[in-house]
């Protein structure tokens, strides 16, 4: 009795695991899931030094240029397009580098999501 409840609730899993992963992909035509919760991390673990906990700065950090203001108009305002190219190959001369070698294509969407909650007003913010 107890392995056919185990075995229901294994099948009932599969199924539910099946139609998530469609309704995910229906929602995002372009096959690319952002998900800024886990972009967060991506942000903690490599963006934060620079770009501070809040994308204005971190405090102490002396480049030039400056690194951007990430909750900036300025950057806000650009497409997702043009951000994503800078995350992904970098900005000459300045101390942004390219990601494409540390981060895949999804994970520089994911972390460019987080951005995008750093913005002020955005309504992502809490
Ligand atoms: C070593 C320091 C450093 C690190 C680490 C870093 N950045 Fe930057 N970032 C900069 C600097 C410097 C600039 C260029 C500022 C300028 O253009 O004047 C910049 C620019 C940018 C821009 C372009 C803003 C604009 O003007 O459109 C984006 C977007 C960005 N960074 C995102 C990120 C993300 C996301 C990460 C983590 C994956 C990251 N950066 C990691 C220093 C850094």
């Amino acid at each position: 009795m107890r392995r056919v409840v185990i075995l229901c609730s294994f099948v009932v899993g599969i199924a539910g695991l099946g139609f998530g992963g469609v309704g995910l992909k229906d929602l995002t035509p372009a096959g690319k899931e952002r998900d800024p919760v886990s972009g967060r991390e991506i942000y903690v673990n490599t963006c934060i030094r620079c770009h501070g906990i809040d994308g204005k700065g971190a405090r102490g950090i002396k480049l030039v240029p400056q690194p951007a203001d990430l909750s900036s108009p300025a950057v806000q305002n650009r497409l997702d397009g043009t951000l994503f190219k800078r995350i992904h190959e970098g900005k000459p001369n300045t101390a942004m580098g390219a990601w494409k070698h540390a981060l895949s294509d999804d994970e520089i969407w994911d972390v460019l999501a987080y951005v995008r909650t750093l913005g002020v007003g955005s309504s992502a913010q809490p």
